[in-house]
C-alpha cells in the first residue's frame, strides 16, 4: 500500500484522512477521490529532482490526466504551469489562474479557434506540422501580435511502453522529422516569419516510462538538433521542453522510477552536450501528467452481485466499468483492486472484476486474489487519478462519475456526478417527429 493510505480499526480504507466507506456512503458510487496533499507532494518531488540540478527549469502540468479545475487549481497554488492541447483544457487553465505565459499549447491539429486564444493570451504554441507554421504567422499577423512559438520534433527514440502511448518513434504522427532535415526545414521557414518569436523546441517520446535511458537518448538527440539549428540558421533556442512520460508502478511488485534518478541522468546528458556543442545552457522544461496525478487518485465502486462459474474465477459485478475507466478494456492496463471495507482480511479467492456494460471487454480486472466479495462490498480501484476520469465515457448512457476532493480528514465535491437530464440535455427532436 502507498503511503499516503491507512487503514482504520474497523478494517476500512483511509484516504486524506477520510474512510472510504464514508465517502461512499456520503457520495454515492462509482465515486473518484482524488487526495490534495498527494498531488502536492507528487509536484513537490518531481519539481525539486530537477531545480535541485539544473539551474533553471520550468514544470508544466499535463491538464489531459486530469483536467478537473479543483485539480488544476491546486498545482496552479503550487506555482506549477500547464500544459494543454484543446481549448477546453486551456480555457480551464486559465479559469484556474495560470497565467497564459506559463501555458504551453501542443497538438498536431489545433484550430484556428483555438489558435486565436493561445495567441490573445500569450500562450507558448508548440507547431506540429510546417503548414501549422503559416496558420499560426497569419493568424498572429491578423491579430497584430507576435505568437510565442517552438516546433515539435520528432527525435525518433523508442519507449518501452505501450504501442498507443509511444509518440517518440519515426512512423508516430507527432512532430517534424529530425532524420531527414525537415526539423531544421521548420525552424528555417519559421525564422523567416514576421509574427513568429522562435523560443522553443519540443518533443515527447511516449508515456508510462519506466527506464530512465530513452529520456537520456531524447535529451541527447533534441541538443543535437539544438546545436544545428543554431550552427546553420543562427538562432539560439532558449527552452527545451522534454514533454511528459515518467510512468508509476501500477502492480504491487513494479519498481518506481525516482524522479530524481531521471532527472540526475538527463541533467548529466545535458550538461555534457552543452558543452561539448557550446550552446548556451536552455531552460529544461517538463510536461508531467501521470506522475502527479495518477497515484492520488482511486475510484470506489460496489458491488452488486457475484456469481460462480466452474473452473473459472468467480465474476464480480460492480457498478464501474469501462465508462467510469477505459484504461484496463484499451491497454490492457492493470489497476490494482482492493476490497475497501475487508482491509484486514486475507485475499484467499480469485475473481473477475466486471463491468455493468453489456460489452466482454468491460472489465476492470481478472485473476484477482481477494477476500470472499459480497454484494454490498466497497472496491477500491487504485492509480486512476490520470488518464480516468478524462477518458471516462457515457456508454450505454451511464453518466460519468462524480470526484471528490480529500485533505485532512475534509471532503468536497469537486465534479457532479451526471444526470440522465445532463446525458441528453443537448438531443433535440426535428419538427416533423414531435
Ligand atoms: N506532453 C505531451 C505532449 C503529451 O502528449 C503527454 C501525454 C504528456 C505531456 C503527459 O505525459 P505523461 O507524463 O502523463 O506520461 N491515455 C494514456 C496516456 C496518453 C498520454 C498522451 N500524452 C493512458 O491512459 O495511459
Amino acid at each position: 500500500m502507498k503511503s499516503h493510505f491507512s487503514i482504520d480499526e474497523q478494517g476500512h480504507l483511509v484516504i486524506g484522512g477520510v474512510s472510504a466507506v464514508e465517502l461512499a456512503e456520503r457520495f454515492g458510487t462509482p465515486l473518484y477521490v482524488m487526495d490534495e496533499q498527494r498531488v502536492r507532494e507528487n509536484y513537490r518531488r518531481f519539481y525539486r529532482a530537477y531545480a535541485d540540478r539544473w539551474k533553471k527549469i520550468i514544470v508544466c502540468y499535463a491538464y489531459k490526466a486530469n483536467s478537473n479545475l479543483a485539480v488544476c487549481k491546486v498545482l496552479c497554488s503550487e506555482g506549477c504551469g500547464a500544459e494543454v492541447s484543446s481549448e477546453c483544457e486551456l480555457r480551464t487553465a486559465l479559469r484556474a489562474g495560470v497565467p497564459g505565459e506559463h501555458i504551453i499549447f501542443n497538438g498536431n491539429c489545433k484550430s484556428p479557434q483555438e489558435l486565436k486564444l493561445a495567441i490573445e493570451n500569450n500562450v507558448l504554441i508548440n507547431l506540429d506540422s510546417l503548414q501549422e507554421i503559416e496558420v499560426v504567422d497569419e493568424i498572429a499577423s491578423k491579430l497584430g501580435r507576435k505568437a510565442r512559438v517552438g516546433i515539435r520534433v520528432n527525435p525518433d527514440v523508442k519507449a518501452p511502453t505501450h504501442p498507443y502511448v509511444a509518440t517518440g518513434l519515426r512512423e508516430s504522427k507527432f512532430g517534424l522529422d529530425v532524420r531527414s532535415g525537415q526539423a531544421l526545414d521548420g525552424y528555417r521557414l519559421a525564422k523567416e516569419k514576421e509574427n513568429l518569436e522562435v523560443v522553443a523546441i519540443h518533443s515527447h517520446i511516449g508515456s508510462q516510462i519506466l527506464d530512465p535511458r530513452p529520456f537520456e537518448e531524447q535529451i541527447r538527440k533534441v541538443l543535437e538538433v539544438v546545436a544545428k539549428i543554431r550552427d546553420e540558421l543562427d538562432m539560439e533556442i532558449e527552452l527545451v521542453d522534454l514533454g511528459g512520460g515518467i510512468g508509476i508502478p501500477y502492480k504491487p511488485d513494479e519498481k518506481e522510477l525516482p524522479p530524481e534518478e531521471v532527472a540526475s541522468k538527463v541533467t548529466a546528458a545535458a550538461r555534457e552536450a552543452v558543452e561539448s556543442y557550446g550552446i548556451q545552457e536552455p531552460t529544461l522544461v517538463f510536461e508531467p501528467g501521470r506522475y502527479i496525478v495518477a497515484d492520488a487518485g482511486v475510484l470506489l465502486a460496489r458491488v452488486r452481485y457475484t456469481k460462480e462459474r466452474p473452473g473459472i474465477p468467480d465474476w464480480v459485478a460492480i457498478d464501474a466499468g469501462m465508462n467510469a475507466l477505459i484504461r484496463p478494456a484499451l491497454y490492457d492496463a492493470y489497476h490494482h483492486i482492493e476490497v475497501a471495507n475487508k482491509m484486514l482480511d486475507k485475499p484467499t479467492k480469485l475473481f473477475n472484476i466486471a463491468g455493468p456494460l453489456c460489452e466482454s471487454g468491460d472489465f476492470l480486472g481478472k485473476n484477482r486474489k481477494l477476500p470472499e466479495v459480497q454484494p454490498g462490498d466497497l472496491l477500491v480501484i487504485y492509480d486512476v487519478g490520470a488518464y480516468g476520469l478524462s477518458l471516462s465515457s457515457q456508454h450505454t448512457a451511464k453518466p460519468r462519475p462524480a470526484m471528490v476532493l480529500v485533505n485532512s480528514g475534509r471532503a468536497a465535491i469537486v465534479r457532479e456526478r451526471e444526470s440522465c437530464e445532463y446525458l441528453t440535455r443537448l438531443d433535440r427532436i426535428p419538427e416533423w417527429l414531435e
